[in-house]
Parts: structure tokens; sequence; C-alpha cells
């Protein structure tokens, strides 16, 4: 496959860690054997040229871990992303080892023809799924590295419009492959207010192009403390992120990572500046299990069905879905839409007949109604003449019609 990802091969980081991440977590709510094995995460960053991806690595890396080859200048820019690459980190918390993977994806819409620019991104995401099947179907499968995307943060332009299409096009080929989660980049650019009506925006064209983002899922049995988190994350969808690994001074002499201007600084780890810190919760602490396992469960089991379909390999569907209950939900949920939609057509249909039914009789008595109406319209005029004919003789003392004098000698021979 030509568009193998090229993995760059930074040196692994051990890094310390600056304050609590989390994941250290996962081994309570997974297998023992993901502890001795560790964890593997891969999120992809994806969006137009220059929004910001490479450095939101750096901010989620926390270091200049993704840099350009040779080391330039600071004033000099920044290389744009020209194909697609990997840089992993191996974190380790509590005896846990996470190893956490980002993809840099180049950004889209330099060109004059932007059409096709999701395609090498989709084609790298399902290479990734097949390097998967591919060790499944081993004999050996003991040591199965998992490269698949198990995260797409999608970076939106902070225009305060709506989406545009190239951002509707390109959610559309990624939703059913990975589990997308918008984010409005350099979201420095805009006003609070500017923000909350973008998201708002967003959303609605999110929900009216039946875009699948990534969904928060909520557990009856959790704590009232980690419902609270988990709701305070959702509420931040599409985050608003800032990035920068710079460190600057703030007016009351704090050094944090941010952007200065003029007017003050921005701070990105600082909550009521921009949702970064809410996104990194979200991906290393809350909802990395969930993301893994939708990803396998849902999206790698669909890809990897239909590929097997497509090979003529038919699974054994009793099987197959006794041992994963989320493929047998959305069948099922299939089967009752679609018996939904039947019942619906069924009943448009009869409805339709009794219309139509319906309108046949009023036009038919509608018509009777007419032909008696101008049926009664001439026999009165008829009426009318022969009584004008009538006055007429009286009026003018000439006989009756000769019928009429001939009925009334009959009647006086008569007598
Ligand atoms: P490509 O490689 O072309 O896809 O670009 P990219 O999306 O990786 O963007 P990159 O991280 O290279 O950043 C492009 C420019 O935007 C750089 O000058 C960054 O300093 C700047 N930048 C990155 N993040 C932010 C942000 O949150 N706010 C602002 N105002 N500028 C940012």
């Amino acid at each position: 496959n030509g568009s193998a990802p090229h993995v760059a091969s930074p040196p692994l980081v051990r890094k310390k860690l600056m304050g609590y991440v989390g994941f250290a977590n996962l081994p309570n709510q997974v297998h023992r054997k993901s502890v001795r094995k560790g964890f593997q995460f891969t999120a992809m960053v994806v969006g137009e040229s220059g929004l910001g991806k490479s450095t939101l690595i750096n901010t989620l890396f926390n270091t200049e871990l993704y840099q350009p080859k040779e080391v330039l200048p600071p004033s000099a820019e920044r290389p744009k992303t020209v194909a697609i690459e990997s840089i992993s980190a191996d974190i380790e918390e509590n005896g846990v080892r996470l190893r956490l993977t980002v993809v840099d994806t180049p950004g889209f819409g330099d060109f004059v023809n932007n059409e096709e620019s999701w395609k090498p991104i989709v084609e790298d995401i399902e290479s990734r799924f097949d390097s998967y099947l591919e060790q499944e179907n081993r004999v050996n499968r003991q040591k199965i590295v998992d490269n698949r995307v198990h995260a797409c943060l999608y970076f939106i332009q902070p225009t305060g419009h709506s989406l545009r299409p190239i951002d509707i096009e390109f959610m559309r080929r990624l939703h059913t492959k990975v589990n997308l989660i918008p984010i409005i980049a350099k979201a420095d650019t805009m006003t609070d207010e500017e923000i909350i009506n973008f998201k708002d925006r967003i959303l609605n064209d999110i929900r009216h192009h039946n875009i699948h983002i990534f969904q928060l899922p909520t557990y009856e049995n959790e704590d009232e403390e980690a419902l609270t988190e988990q709701e305070e994350i959702a509420r931040k969808i599409p985050f608003a992120i800032v990035g920068s690994n710079q460190l600057v001074h703030t007016p009351d002499g704090r050094q944090v990572r941010g952007r200065a201007y003029p007017w003050g600084v921005i701070e990105v780890d600082n909550e009521d500046h921009c949702d970064f810190v809410k996104l990194r919760q979200m991906l290393i602490r809350t909802s990395m299990e969930e993301l893994r396992e939708h990803t396998t469960a849902v999206l790698y089991e669909n890809y990897r069905s239909e590929k097997l379909l497509g090979m003529g390999v038919a699974q054994d569907s009793s099987v197959f879905k006794e041992i994963n209950p989320a493929l047998k939900m959305q069948e099922e949920r299939t089967l009752h839409e679609a018996k939904l939609a039947k019942m619906e057509a069924e009943m448009n249909l009869v409805f339709q007949q009794k219309v139509a039914e319906k309108e046949g009789k009023l036009k038919q008595s509608e018509e009777e109604l007419y032909a008696r109406h101008r049926e009664m319209k001439e026999a009165l005029e008829k009426q009318r003449l022969e009584l004008e004919d009538k006055k007429r003789r009286i009026e003018s003392g000439r006989p009756l019609t000769p019928e009429k004098s001939a009925t009334k000698r009959n009647r006086f021979l008569r007598t």
C-alpha cells in the first residue's frame, strides 16, 4: 500500500509527567494481562494546513518531541507536514506503561482541487486495520501490535461560520472508521461568546449531516464525581483549543505554557482560557478505554466483517454475535428500524388509498349534484318561458294556445 504510514523514528522518551495523568487506573477496568504488556493508544490529528496540528501534538506530549529534522531558529517558519508521520512516547505511571502514539497528517486545502484529499488519510486508517487483521489471522497471535487509530482529532478552522463542505466531506468519510473528536483550532482568535455560538453551529451541522462523533458513555454505577467530570467534558465538545509549548510570563509573574499577546497571555493549561485540559483528561484519563473499546468492538469489527464478506468469507453470524454484544445490539436496532420503516410505508399506502377513494366519491357526488342542478335549472327556465308567454297572451287579449282553446271548447260542449 503506497500510503503506508511513514513512521518517523524519534527517540523513545521516558517522560516525567507534570502532575497526575490517571491511566494507572486502567487496570481496574481491563485485564490483568494488559498491565504486563502495557497499553497502546494511538491518536490522529487531521485538519486543514496550518491549523496547529503539529503544535497540539507537542502540547499534548509537553515537549518539543516533534521537531523539524534540522533545528531551526525560533523565528523560522514551522515546516509543513508533507507525509503521514507517527510519533510515539512511552509513559510510565505507577508501574503501568502506556505507549502513546500520535499520527500527524499533512494539512489539506492547499490544492486547487481538494476533492479527494481525505483519501490518503482513510487509506492510512484502513491499512492499520489491515495490519491488525493480518496479525489476528496468524497462527501465532501472541504479540499483536495494535496500531489502529483510537481517536481522531479533527481540526476546524475558527471561522465562526458553519462547517465548510470540505469539513463535512472529511468527517463523513472518517466517522465510520475512527472515533471522531471535533476541535476548534486556534481558539485564541475568537471571543468567548463567538466560541459558544460557533460550538452550537458546529454541533447543529454535525447533527444535520448525520455525522457520528465520539459520545462519552455514562455508566449508571459510576460515582457522582466521575459522572460530573464526564458531563463537564461532554459539554465542552467541540473542544476549543489553544496550542503552544512556549513558556511565557503572565503579568502576575507566573511562568506558563501559552501565547503572549500585546494585550495579555493565553494560558494553555487554564480551563478559563481554553478546553485543552479537558481534551487531555478525556484522552488520557476518562475515556481512553472507551475509545479503545469502541474502536475494537464497533469500528474495527465493521471493517473486518465488510472486508471478510468482500473476500467471500461469511461470518458464522450466531457465534460472532454471541461474543459481540455491540454488533448484536446494532443489528437488532437496524432490524427494528427497518420494521418501523416498513410499517410506516404500509400505513402511508393505506392512507393514500383511502384518500383516493374518498376523493373519487366526492367527485362523483359533485358531478351528480351538478347534473341535478342543471336539470332543475332547465325545467325552471322552461316554466318561466311558458308563464311569460301566457302572461303576454293574457295581456294582449289573445286566446290561449290552440290546444288550450280546444280543451275549453270540449269542456263547454260536454256541459
Ligand atoms: P501543516 O503541517 O501544514 O498541516 O500545519 P499544522 O496544522 O501542523 O500547523 P502547525 O502546528 O505547524 O502551526 C502552524 C502555525 O500556527 C504556527 O505558526 C503555530 O505557531 C501557529 N499555531 C499553532 N497553534 C496555535 C494556536 O492555538 N493559536 C494560534 N494563534 N496560533 C497557533
